[in-house]
């Protein structure tokens, strides 16, 4: 059935007519890899230059029967790679260190190591690139786009069951009657003459400069273009969620010609105080300096739970669950001192804001992390646990 189809699809499309177009090449069919390896030795051993072998898969030993060179096809990989290599250089370069130069993480401008990706890729896209064109080129002979092999009895043989030998027909040694009694000789079982396919192409003898087809070209690509911009700009166009897009705003590092620096990124006025940053006024001071004002909030359950929040989230890997000083660190960082020692459960509320606010020796200020009213929650807690720690008999009596 599939086959039926397939024939039919055959005869209707790929029939092809008689070849009217120069010759092109003798071609011979051989039924072994021995034979061909023969005949390729024989061919290369007249003397023929312009000849080729196909086969269905590798032969072994094809390589030397044909005498063949390594290929330079290595040699454009090379060149192309190194032009990827360099091209990537040049442009990092340009971009970072003149165009554009940002400082990142106090790293120079230009440093090679961070361009080393981008000249890999593009060394191995160049080369990737230019050696598949290139034999796309070579092989079909670009501009035009079929082999004169194509669509032979010839070539559908070698792809499948049988093993060809061709020589074309500008060898300077050709001569058809000479390769064919040679072919022959050799026991081919099928020796064919393999003509240019002549197209009728209207006006002009290249394909691509026809006009019908220079019209189909630019008129499919209008269409392409048009509908692409209907279909994205009117039919799937979504105004709602561009709306923030279209607004009147300056970018950040953008030009702005509104200021007279052209910057559009403004300093802060000098002495300005971000909301919820009030500034520490003890900040750096030693401990005795600090007033010790009391704690904002009210101790209730809401406040505590707040407070045991933050400090287990802090507080508690240095410091332990309990304030015991029983760090989860496993050393990496100084163990500190109990909070249950005399002198911080004698400490005002104020001083124990003090140390998380500006820190203390190697414990480093967690004021940009914690917010004030939490802080002060943490210390509600932190006097929990010092209670649960410390109790004394007197908790005991029921009141
Ligand atoms: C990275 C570890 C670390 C974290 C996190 C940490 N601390 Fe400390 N803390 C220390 C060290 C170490 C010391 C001892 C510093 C010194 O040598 O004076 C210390 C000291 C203290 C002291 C003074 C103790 C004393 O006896 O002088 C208090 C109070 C304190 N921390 C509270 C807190 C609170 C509250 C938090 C959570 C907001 C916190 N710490 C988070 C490491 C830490």
């Amino acid at each position: 059935m599939i086959g039926k189809i397939l024939k039919k699809f055959d005869d209707r499309f790929l029939k092809s007519e008689p070849r009217t177009g120069d010759l092109y090449a003798v071609a011979a069919l051989f039924d072994t890899p021995d034979e061909i390896i023969h005949a390729a030795e024989k061919v290369s051993g007249s003397g023929y230059k312009r000849f080729d072998v196909l086969t269905p898969y590798p032969v072994h030993g094809m390589d030397g029967a044909m005498n063949l060179k390594p290929s330079n096809i290595g040699w454009v990989g090379l060149i192309a790679g190194m032009s990827g290599t360099s091209l990537a250089f040049l442009m990092i370069w340009w971009m970072v260190g003149v165009n554009y130069p940002n400082i990142f993480g106090g790293k120079p401008f230009f440093n090679l190591p961070a361009s080393i990706p981008i000249m890999f890729e593009l060394t191995v896209l160049l080369s990737a690139l230019t050696l598949a064109g290139s034999l796309i080129a070579i092989y079909m002979k670009l501009p035009s786009n079929a082999n004169p092999l194509m669509d032979t009895e010839f070539i559908k043989r070698v792809t499948s069951d049988k093993f060809g030998i061709y020589i074309e027909a500008k060898d300077p040694k050709f001569n058809k009657d000479e390769v064919e009694a040679m072919f022959k000789q050799l026991g081919s079982s099928s020796v064919s003459f393999i003509h240019e396919a002549v197209y009728e192409v209207g006006d002009t003898k290249n394909p691509l400069l026809n006009t019908k087809f220079l019209g189909a070209l630019i008129g499919s690509s209008v269409i392409t273009v048009v509908i692409t911009y209907l279909v994205l700009n009117v039919l799937l166009f979504l105004p709602p969620f561009n709306w923030m897009h279209y607004q009147a705003k300056v970018l950040p590092q953008s030009e702005s010609k509104f200021f007279k620096d052209g910057w559009s990124m403004r300093r802060p006025v000098e002495g300005t105080v971000a909301r919820g940053f009030i500034p520490y006024e003890f900040a750096g001071m030693p401990d005795s300096m600090v007033v010790p004002t009391p704690n904002p909030l009210p101790v209730n359950q809401k406040v505590l739970d707040l407070g045991k929040k933050r400090y287990d989230t802090y507080c508690s890997p240095c410091h332990g669950f309990y304030g015991k000083g029983d760090s989860r660190l496993r050393g990496q960082f100084p163990v500190p001192p109990t909070l249950h020692s005399e002198k911080v459960m004698n400490w005002k509320d104020a001083n124990i804001y003090h140390v998380i606010t500006n820190g203390q020796n190697t414990m480093p200020s967690y004021a940009s992390s914690i917010s004030r009213d939490d802080r002060w929650a943490i210390i509600h807690y932190l006097r929990v646990l010092q209670r649960s720690q410390n109790a004394p008999d007197s908790d005991l009596e029921i009141k």
